[in-house]
């Protein structure tokens, strides 16, 4: 079989793609796995019973069903869902913004997918065409960007700056000196709290960044589907951020419905419409289920509690229970945490690992636990940079004695990597 160059990009795999095979094998075919990948958000029974109560109710309405399952909805997604957000983002944000404002998608990914390649790539201007790309101020950043790009080079990105806060804490943070804004940067983007590392990128690096952006005359793109307003797994301090310059992307993923895959859009009218546009030609319409399931819990302000009721101190509790575990069994180990201020993730550095992230991600896999190397969260970065083949991504949302087994595994294997050297 002959492929095109947009073919062969697919054809050749990717991080992602093994993560959720990885996250496939774990979950469906070989559960005894410790599964300490992927971003399959956790089970909390609070948040499945309400799911489950409203599914049950509206399914005996036979108007919901039909207008749910049996119409193609406009492909900026059904009206009264984005009134009901629009006006919950309004009342609680104070952000001017209508229903105009809002589109839905067929899960966040899929917006980044038509987002990055609307606006970067291979751009015709007055005088000849330039390659345009996103910048990402801070990586580590999240693996689902890497290949979203129909063309190569995307992305860039330089070092963060590394503050360390205590012994075994440090956070990353945007080193405003390195940062290098172009004539050909279509726009920043960030995830907040970022994918991996659960770093909360502080308010004033936002208004650093959004200025930055008004200033060049480009977007600014926040990446929100762990932040604010929903699902809110922010342990941080941060606030949240819009204006008429931003995109903020949503999911309902986190909330504990990966499997709807509904993503929502926030953002300026004109690319909300030409995103709409490409959401046509690539989906014709999205999916009702979850935009239906929730609209409800939007309008009477119930999803909000959900979120600080159950699903905040949920990944809270077991961050902390995650923590504690590791300052426990690696404490003779040169280990690092990344402060955690929200997401589902930890990220650990081991200074000077005598073997690369990917042989450490390996070995684990061989005995029974998955992870995901670190080297896979650096998009735009060519820069060569040992810290990149020095951390690893954990996932702490399964039941707590997966956990503790482990970081027992874990701690066992980078002794091992230290003592070899
Ligand atoms: C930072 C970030 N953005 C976007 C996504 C995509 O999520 P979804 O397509 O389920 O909305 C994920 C998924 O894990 C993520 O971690």
């Amino acid at each position: 079989m002959k492929y095109s160059d947009f073919g062969q990009r697919f054809k050749a795999g990717s991080g992602i793609v093994e993560l959720m095979d990885d996250l496939g094998t774990a979950l469906n075919e070989n559960p005894d796995l410790i599964f300490m990948g992927g971003g399959n958000p956790g089970q909390i029974p609070e948040v499945e019973a309400f799911f489950q109560k409203e599914l049950i109710k509206h399914a005996e309405n036979p108007e919901w069903l039909h207008s749910c399952l049996g119409v193609y909805q406009s492909p900026q997604g059904e009206k009264s869902f984005r009134e009901s957000l629009a006006k919950l983002l309004k009342d609680t944000q104070g952000w001017d913004i209508g229903p105009e404002n809002i589109m839905i998608t067929n899960g966040s990914q899929a917006a980044f997918f038509m987002l990055f390649n609307m606006l970067a790539g291979k751009t015709t201007t007055e005088s000849g065409t330039e390659d345009r790309h996103i910048l990402l101020p801070l990586v580590p950043e999240y693996i689902g960007y890497t290949d979203t790009g129909v063309e190569q080079n995307l992305f860039k990105s330089s070092r963060p700056a590394i503050h360390q806060l205590s012994d075994h804490r440090f956070k990353y943070q945007v080193d405003f000196e390195s940062l290098e804004i172009t004539e050909q940067t279509a726009a920043i983007c960030v995830s907040r709290p970022t994918n991996p590392t659960g770093n909360m990128i502080t308010d004033e690096e936002l208004v650093q960044l959004n200025r930055l952006a008004l200033d060049h005359d480009i977007p600014l793109i926040i990446d929100g589907a762990y932040g604010l307003p929903f699902p809110n797994l922010v342990f941080g301090k941060g606030q949240p951020f819009w204006n008429n310059n931003t995109i903020l992307a949503l999911s309902l993923s986190k909330l504990g419905l990966p499997g709807v895959r509904t993503g929502i859009l926030v953002g300026p009218e004109d690319i909300i419409s030409s995103m709409t546009h490409a959401n046509t030609v690539t989906s014709l319409a999205c999916g009702n289920i979850g935009p239906f399931l929730v609209r409800d819990a939007i309008a009477d302000g119930k999803l909000l509690g959900l979120c600080n009721q159950f699903i905040k101190p949920f990944y809270q509790t077991k961050m902390q229970e995650a923590l504690d575990c590791i300052d426990e069994e690696l404490a003779d180990l040169p280990y690092q945490v990344h402060e955690p201020e929200g997401a589902i993730f930890l990220w650990l550095w081991f200074p000077n690992l005598p073997i690369t992230s990917e042989e450490l991600y390996q070995r684990l896999k061989a005995k029974g636990m998955l992870v995901v190397a670190g080297h896979h969260f650096f998009p735009g970065m060519e820069e060569e940079w040992g810290h990149k083949q020095e951390c690893i991504r954990v996932s702490y949302a399964q039941p707590f004695d997966k956990v503790e087994a482990g970081v027992k595994l874990l701690a066992q294997e980078v002794r091992k990597a230290y003592e070899e050297a």
